[in-house]
Order: structure tokens, then C-alpha cells, then sequence
């Protein structure tokens, strides 16, 4: 199943996360294995970040897989982000982490993406974290030129606020396609803070990061999360699902912006769970309300 960005570009309803890709330690054969087990179940899409996998370098895993199978860079969907500056192998010297969005900055990360991918172009870029130092007509004149040298086709946002995507948007030509955001029943900030609603206003399909809470949903360490399994686990039995991820991922889907789902599970049985969920039976919008509520959103 698709989802459609912008003119002729989709995306998968579900996405697969390779910031985790490192810690699966697949072999090159079984990462092979994998892409293309991912794309025949009609999961096309692969979302990474330049600083996914830390000195692991999760996109240089991915860009042995292109290496390998180059067959398969038209049958997928490339999504990176950059503007988060960390410590890593390729940056000893950075002290304190911070965002950039400078010119010189994003296109040098662009250009170290599409070497470490083993691809000519990115499909989809995201500022991944809102840059407070950001140059919004800078901004626009970079992605112009990254675009106009065929090396990203699209590009959106990840991690602003609505006010913050609105001024970015108001200076930058290209339109962003999307809004990676964190969701999951243990963090609903973003239903708080206006964030959902303004996708809606803008006819913008989210996309959501850790759908799971990180693995924290089924290891509750405190009251709050124990009563949210608890809760979910309720569901389960009521939607005769399997695990309480199916719960979640139908929750999520729920919402009218035709979202999409960024998952963190390299697990097949996991990965055909988040399948299934996009099939049968929707939750009622009782159920739906009484995960909200428990997560501390106040209707009144
Ligand atoms: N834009 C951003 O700022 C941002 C930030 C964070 C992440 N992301 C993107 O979102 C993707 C997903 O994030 P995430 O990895 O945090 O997703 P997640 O789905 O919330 O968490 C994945 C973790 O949950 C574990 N898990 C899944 N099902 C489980 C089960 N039934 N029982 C126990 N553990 C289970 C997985 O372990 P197994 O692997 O063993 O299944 C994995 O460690 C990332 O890969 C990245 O692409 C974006």
C-alpha cells in the first residue's frame, strides 16, 4: 500500500527504520535478503539519517546492499536527513552537539549520503531537528541547488513545530512532502501541541518515528506505562489480534491524515504484524479515545 507525497512520488504506508540496522547484525547476504524480502512485501521505502548507527555508519550498511543488488535502487524509495551535528568516528571534535543547516553543511552531508548509500540521488531529504539559527532564504537556496543538480527530489521536515515548518515553508520554494514526528501511545506531545492538526490543515501525510515508544511499550518501567500495556493488551483481546503492536499500529493509522509508519523491527513475524494491521477490523473510536486518554491527553 501507497502513499502519495507530492505529484508522481509515494511512499509505502509502512517504512523501514534503518537506524537500528547495526544492532541486527545481519551478514551482507542476509541484509540483501532482507531489502528484498521488504520490497516483495511491498515495503519499498527506507528511512536513514546520517548519523544513524553511530561509528557503525548504518547508511554505508545499507549502501553495500545497492552495491551488491543495484537492480534495486528503482524498486525502493531513499529517505536520509541531516542538520544533527554529534561526536562520531567522522567528527572527533565536536564537543557539544547542535543543528546546522548551513549551506556548505547540508551539501556536504547530501553528497556524503548519496557515497555511503551507493546511490546517484536521495528520493526524499528531512531536516531532521529544527536548526534555531536556521537561514530560511539560505535554506531555500540550497535546497534549489540540490534539487536543480538532481541529487534529492523531494524534501520535508522532521521534528519542527507548526510555526516552525509554516516560516521554514513561507521562504522555501520546493514544497515539504511531509513530517516525520515522533507518535506512539507513551508520547503524545504532538496531538498536544498542535502538530497533528496542522498536517490536516496542510494536507500533509506525517510520518511516525518510534511507534513502539523504542521497545518501551512492552517493558514497562513505571506506573503510567504498565497501566498503557495493561490498556492495550485490553484492546488486543477485544480486536482478537495477535500482539498489542497490531493495537498500536491500527491506532495509529486512525488518523485522517493518511499517515505513515517508520518501523524499528528488523523481525520478520514483527514486520508481518504491522502488515496485518493495515488490514480487517478498525478499532471503535471508543478504543481509540481511551488510548489517548490514558496517555494524558485531557478531552475536558
Ligand atoms: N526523525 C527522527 O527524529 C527519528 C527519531 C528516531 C527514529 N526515527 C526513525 O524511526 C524508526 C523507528 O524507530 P524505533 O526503532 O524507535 O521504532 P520502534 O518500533 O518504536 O522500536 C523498535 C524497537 O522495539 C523493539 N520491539 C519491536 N517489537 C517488539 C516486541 N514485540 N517485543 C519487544 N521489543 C520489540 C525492536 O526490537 P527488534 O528489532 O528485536 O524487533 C526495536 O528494538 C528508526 O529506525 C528511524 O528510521 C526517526
Amino acid at each position: 500500500m501507497k502513499v502519495n507525497l507530492q505529484d508522481n512520488f509515494s511512499i509505502s504506508k509502512l517504512v523501514i527504520g534503518c537506524m537500528r540496522m547495526n544492532e541486527w547484525n545481519f551478514s551482507i547476504e542476509q541484509r540483501v535478503e532482507f531489502v528484498e524480502w521488504c520490497i516483495e512485501q511491498g515495503i519499498t521505502t527506507f528511512d536513514h539519517a546520517d548519523i544513524y548507527g553511530g561509528n557503525h555508519h548504518n547508511e554505508a550498511l545499507f549502501g553495500e546492499v545497492l552495491k551488491m543488488k543495484t537492480q534495486l535502487r528503482d524498486e525502493m524509495e531513499i529517505i536520509t536527513k541531516c542538520s544533527m551535528c554529534v561526536r562520531n568516528d567522522e567528527n572527533p571534535n565536536i564537543k557539544t552537539r547542535y543543528f546546522n543547516t548551513d549551506r556548505e553543511y547540508i551539501i556536504n552531508q547530501v553528497n556524503k549520503s548519496i557515497e555511503k548509500l551507493n546511490c546517484d540521488y536521495i528520493d526524499l531529504l528531512l531536516i531532521h531537528m529544527h536548526d534555531l539559527l536556521v537561514n530560511p532564504k539560505e535554506l531555500n537556496d540550497t535546497l534549489n541547488q540540490l534539487r536543480d543538480e538532481g541529487k534529492v527530489r523531494y524534501f520535508g521536515l522532521s521534528n519542527h513545530n507548526p510555526l516552525e515548518f509554516d516560516t521554514l515553508q513561507k521562504y522555501v520554494d520546493v514544497k515539504f512532502v511531509t513530517h516525520q514526528i515522533m507518535l506512539h501511545p507513551l508520547g503524545i506531545e504532538n496531538y498536544k501541541n498542535g502538530t497533528m492538526t496542522h498536517c490536516l490543515k496542510e494536507g500533509i501525510h506525517p510520518m511516525f518515528w518510534s511507534p513502539l515508544a523504542g521497545g518501551r511499550i512492552f517493558n514497562p518501567t513505571n506506573a503510567l506505562e504498565e497501566n498503557m500495556k495493561n490498556v492495550l493488551e485490553g484492546i488486543r483481546q477485544e480486536l482478537h489480534l495477535e500482539e498489542i503492536d497490531e493495537v498500536i499500529y491500527k491506532w495509529l493509522l486512525m488518523h485522517s491524515s493518511d499517515p505513515t509508519i517508520v518501523l524499528g523491527t528488523g523481525n520478520r513475524e514483527r514486520i508481518k504484524r504491522a502488515i496485518h494491521s493495515l488490514e480487517g477490523m478498525q478499532m471503535t473510536r471508543e478504543q481509540w479515545y481511551k488510548i489517548l486518554i490514558e496517555a494524558g491527553y485531557k478531552l475536558w
